[in-house]
């Protein structure tokens, strides 16, 4: 374990905002973590997974620790169905492929999602019908106050859209070190009803879908709308979208008529934030070398050099703007720091 001082943080989000730690230090081990939090030589830590859904607005003035624990093991493996487990640090699209290439279904829809694994959890990742908790099965994490590692499973998760414990009350107090799946060996349940995927399998001459051929699907129809990180610097969709009431959504539909929505529950409906963007006119537009993605509206991206300050301050014009014109406020997904 080698603690490094005044690290730029650039290649560890995929923002690729250049703010510097003070500390840095990659763990690959969970004895290496236990002995950083027992230690008083480290008063301000900063837990860092992927980097995939955050907007770094300044400097970190404390010890930035790198999750990097890796592997991945079946812990159990019935008839129908198996248990993985995966450490924390496994990058989440790879870990989809590892699944793909076992033949084990449920995480296909998830393909390509930027982050690890141990993040997953805590936004409940999800994409094209599917999110991560219809596979999870439980967690494992340090309790940072007794060192202790605890168990979580699904209903101690609280999950909910883009939501879970680690998200509420549980914020900051643990480190998810890994994550348990369950997922199908035979009889995939395929869940194609995502319009999209229908028709992107329907291109692809695809009538009686695989899991991998759903994940090549997803994989295509991430890569035609939403900009690599590697490439263009993002965080994935910036905002969630909105849930409305069913009174405040007829409001809504009686000014635009054509508002995309979906039905929520009885008295609830969502409405695609993408959607609303792009009819105040952000979608594209480009200001010095940052933006709003001119194929999703809802990505803001970093084309080299902007400042988390400068996505900030343009994610706020557009929160103000969304306001202004439809009374709705939207709010970040992304973890500001
Ligand atoms: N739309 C627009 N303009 C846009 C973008 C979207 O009008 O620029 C409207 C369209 O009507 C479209 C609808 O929004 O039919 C839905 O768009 P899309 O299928 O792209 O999904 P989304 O609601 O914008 C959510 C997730 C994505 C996920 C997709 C697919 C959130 C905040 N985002 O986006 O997640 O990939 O569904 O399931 O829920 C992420 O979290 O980083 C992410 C990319």
């Amino acid at each position: 374990m080698q603690i490094q001082n005044n690290i730029s943080l650039q290649p560890y989000n995929t923002f690729g905002i250049d703010v510097k730690a003070k500390q840095f230090v990659s763990i690959s081990s969970v004895e290496d973590l236990k002995h950083i939090y027992s230690s008083s030589d480290y008063p301000n830590k900063f837990i860092l997974g992927g980097g995939s859904n955050m907007l770094l607005t300044k400097d970190i003035d404390a010890l930035v620790i790198h999750v990097n624990l890796k592997g991945i093991h079946i812990i159990e493996s019935f008839d129908d169905r198996v248990l993985v487990q995966a450490n924390a640090g496994e990058n989440w699209h790879e870990f989809v492929l590892w699944t793909l290439k076992n033949d084990y279904g449920g995480l296909e829809n998830l393909s390509l999602i930027p982050g690890n694994v141990g993040t997953s959890p805590i936004q409940n990742i999800g994409a094209y019908g599917v999110e991560l908790k219809d596979c999870f099965h439980s967690c494992e994490a340090l309790n940072l106050e007794t060192l202790n590692i605890e168990s979580f499973d699904k209903e101690d998760c609280r999950f909910d859209y883009r939501n879970s414990i680690f998200k509420q009350e549980a914020k900051g107090k643990y480190i998810i070190l890994n994550v348990t799946f369950s997922l199908t060996k035979t009889n995939h349940p395929l869940k194609t009803e995502y319009g999209a995927i229908k028709s992107e399998l329907d291109r692809l001459h695809v009538s009686n879908p695989t899991i991998q051929d759903i994940s090549k699907a997803v994989i295509n129809i991430r890569q035609s709308k939403l900009p690599d990180p590697k490439k263009i610097g993002n965080s994935g969709s910036f905002f969630k979208n909105p849930i409305l009431t069913k009174a405040a959504f007829e409001k809504l539909q009686t000014n635009f008529p054509d508002v995309p929505h979906y039905k929520v529950s009885e008295t609830e409906v969502k409405v695609p934030a993408g959607w609303l963007i792009e009819t105040a006119g952000f979608k594209g537009k480009t200001f010095k070398n940052y933006g709003v993605h001119k194929k999703q509206a809802l990505v803001l991206v970093n084309y080299g050099g902007a400042t988390g300050k400068d996505i900030l301050d343009l994610s706020q014009l557009i929160q103000t703007t969304i306001l202004r014109i439809f009374n709705i406020s939207i709010e970040a997904e992304v973890n500001i720091i």
